[in-house]
């Protein structure tokens, strides 16, 4: 029940604490990760207040609280991310446009990068940047496994999206100013020299100038007729405003995407990768499967040829451990909206212009549709249909929902598939620390960057 703004505002506020003036409870919020979450949700329950970011916040936790926030898009909640990360990412971002039309046009074209055909292209490239890069880890002796992932994410990001053409040096540069950037996205609004925003700032000022001679490369050979590799992200959408008859896309708005692009396409597909390398080295048997299904579909070592988008899709195993994955380790925590009118949650008030920020991984952790959920099983998702009941959709809710669902969520799949098949096609590997202390912020991963010893597969 939604109710009237009187009746609402009259509810009680969530339990919950709003820390010190000014500072709330920011700091516990970035130092602490994953325990700043469970620990007031066991003293508050699924929802509760909070100060973080310069504003005051209501988390929420739990399918059903979460699908009303989802679903109430323009209705009762809108976009918001804190201000740093607008100034950092941009305000043409698609995460940040908070105006429902402006929102939908923009990522109307940006999806024309995600149909079908566009990922059925990017399946070739993407192979074979991942092929590259991990026949190199068995030549050490042992590798940092995130790491690897994280330099090996942003060269498919970098080159499959947006058509990097950048040597090693250069490319191990921008991922050090991407680390930079990401590392200061959430950091209290305040602009001075040394301060988290002024460094995250300053890694976009490096990362824009070097997207926009590519851009500016990119529409002279499309004007030119020049440019012949596979068909890129940042190609498909410059070409928008060329073949259509609308609103040129501004510099600037392209810039923006580009850089999101490369934010969203990156980190997030890191995580899930090392994620990937640690549940398979626990479970041996999930690798003895992907294996008989790789057979099944004649799946050849070696071999960047012969991987189809249409082969990828019908492997259905290999579907359950991506899916399984992101259930376990959902590399986005959760997500941030504003309150644009007073509403009832949960029997509490939340109060217009207070942010709102829904939780993924809670979610996902305390939702009864899974059984064991602490136990890495894909085989759970033969017999599992959550798209029966409503509120079951949204216990698993690894790319968000409703009109901000992630929209690269197939070639981030696409990607951790290959990923699968490339590692179990090639390579044996051990892990001498499988059970290593994890951080969550700003996405979840190992504090000791996964020491792997790799070998190759005879
Ligand atoms: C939005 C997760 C990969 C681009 C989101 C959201 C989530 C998410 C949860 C919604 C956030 C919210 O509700 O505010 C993930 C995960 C990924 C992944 C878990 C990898 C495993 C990607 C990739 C791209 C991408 C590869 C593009 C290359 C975006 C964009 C949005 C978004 C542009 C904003 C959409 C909008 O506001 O309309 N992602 N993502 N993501 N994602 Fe992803």
């Amino acid at each position: 029940m939604t109710g009237t703004k009187d009746q609402n505002s009259s509810l009680p506020l969530p339990p919950g604490s709003m820390g010190i003036p000014f500072l709330g409870e920011t700091i516990s919020f970035v130092l602490q990760g994953r325990l700043f979450t469970s620990s007031r949700r066991q003293s508050y329950g699924n929802v509760f207040k909070t100060h973080i970011l310069g504003r005051p916040t209501v988390r929420v936790i739990g399918s059903e609280n979460v699908r009303k926030i989802l679903m109430g898009e323009h209705s009762l909640v809108t976009c918001q991310w804190p201000a740093s990360a607008k100034m950092i990412l941009g305000e043409n971002a698609l995460a940040m446009l908070s105006t429902g039309s402006i929102h939908t046009s923009r990522r109307k074209a940006v999806l024309k990068a995600f149909n079908y055909e566009a990922l059925s292209s990017y399946v070739r490239p993407t192979q074979q940047i991942i092929h590259e890069c991990i026949m190199k880890w068995p030549e050490r002796d042992r590798i940092l496994g995130y790491h690897e992932c994280q330099g090996m994410t942003f060269e498919v990001a970098g080159k499959v999206l947006l058509g990097f053409n950048f040597d090693k040096q250069e490319t191990t540069d921008l991922t050090k100013t991407f680390k930079r950037l990401q590392n200061n996205l959430f950091s209290l609004p305040v602009n001075y020299p040394g301060s988290g925003l002024n460094k995250g700032l300053e890694a976009r000022k490096i990362l824009m100038e070097a997207i926009e001679k590519i851009i500016t490369k990119r529409k002279e050979d499309i004007a030119n007729g020049s440019h012949t590799e596979h068909v890129d992200a940042l190609s498909l959408l410059i070409q928008k405003n060329v073949d259509e008859d609308e609103d040129e896309v501004t510099m600037d708005q392209l810039k923006d995407s580009a850089l999101e692009l490369l934010f969203a396409g990156h980190e997030t597909t890191a995580s899930a990768a090392s994620s990937i390398l640690l549940h398979l080295f626990k479970h041996p048997k999930v690798i003895d499967r992907v294996a008989i299904e790789m057979n099944k579909y004649k799946i050849l070592n070696n071999d960047t040829t012969e991987l189809t988008y249409e082969t990828i899709n019908k492997m259905t195993y290999l579907n359950n451990v991506v899916k399984e994955i992101l259930r376990l380790s959902p590399p986005i925590g959760g997500g941030f909206r504003r309150a644009v009118k007073t509403f009832e949650l949960n029997g509490y008030q939340v109060p217009k212009d207070w942010t709102i920020m829904y939780s993924i991984r809670d979610t996902q952790d305390t939702s009864q549709v899974f059984q064991n959920v602490d136990e890495f099983d894909p085989g759970r998702w033969n017999d599992l249909d959550l798209t029966t009941n409503q509120s079951d959709r949204f216990s698993y809710i690894p790319f968000g929902g409703g009109t901000r669902a992630c929209i690269g969520k197939e070639f981030a799949k696409l990607l951790l598939k290959v990923f699968i098949l490339e590692l179990v096609g090639n390579c044996t590997w051990k892990i001498p620390n499988p059970n290593p202390r994890m951080k969550s912020f700003p996405v979840p991963y190992p504090v000791d960057k996964l020491p792997i010893e790799f070998s190759k597969k005879e």
